[in-house]
């Protein structure tokens, strides 16, 4: 269970991005204090899109800031639909960061398990340091699906039940996906949910109550040992 969960409707979508971008600042600045580094997994889909615009306004140490991708479509990063693309362009081109500090999801292999080993590999020697004892982020953002998935981690599918690596293959529609498994995301330090709109209300109801299905609502699994903030805009909570 989390050691602290924040839930915060703000009035719109401004505000949410606002409130994402001083939590965003106070764990960056903490982590590079502590280690010297701060390390983020960023969510695709459209509502964090002007969280990376805002970012990308601070003057920030971008050498000190390591970028991976929570989940990513299973198409080069030149494609519409790609979360490393849409990233890039809101953000990371906008900026002076280190090309190494940018760790996008391998999309290219033709074969979606192949590239989930190689960025599974990838995760696990980049956290094979004295300031870590085990994968984790410092901020993992996500977003959730009118049907309660969160990054490619979608209903009744078997990237659920996967708990022996730290990435895998997830699907929608039968679509590959690479994704971070529950337990990866579950072991951060911080896990900031971004959900606007009104089309998620009955997700959210079933994903934040006592009861419900976690593999009908995947976010249900998401319970870091860390902390955990639902930002909400357009939705109402009990
Ligand atoms: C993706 C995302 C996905 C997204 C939700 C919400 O690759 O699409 O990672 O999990 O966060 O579908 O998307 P919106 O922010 O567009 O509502």
């Amino acid at each position: 269970m989390p050691t602290q969960t924040v839930v915060k409707v703000l009035p719109d979508l401004p505000q949410l991005i606002d409130e994402a971008l001083t939590i965003c600042l106070a764990k960056m600045q903490g982590a590079i204090a502590t280690r010297g580094i701060f390390t983020i997994a960023l969510a695709g889909g459209s509502t964090p899109k002007p969280l990376y615009e805002a970012i990308a306004r601070q003057p920030l140490e971008w050498e000190k800031i390591h970028v991976f991708w929570g989940d990513e479509r299973y198409v080069p990063a030149d494609h519409p639909d790609s979360n490393e693309g849409m990233a890039r362009k809101a953000w990371l081109d906008q900026v002076a960061m280190p090309a190494s500090n940018i760790h996008a999801m391998p999309t290219l292999a033709n074969n979606p398990a192949i590239d989930a080993d190689t960025y599974n590999q990838a995760i696990e020697k980049f956290f094979a340091s004295e300031y870590y004892s085990i994968p984790q982020f410092d901020l993992i953002l996500l977003g959730m699906g009118d049907d309660g998935h969160t990054a490619s981690l979608f209903p009744h599918t078997p990237a659920l039940q996967v708990e022996d690596r730290l990435v895998t293959v997830g699907e929608k529609d039968g679509q590959p996906r690479l994704t971070f498994t529950k337990n990866l995301i579950n072991q951060a330090h911080c896990v900031m949910f971004l959900v606007a709109g009104a089309s998620k209300q009955p997700a959210l109801d079933q994903v934040l109550s006592n009861q419900g299905d976690n593999a009908t609502y995947p976010s249900r699994l998401i319970q870091p040992a860390g902390e955990l903030y639902w930002l909400l805009t357009g939705l109402e909570v009990d």
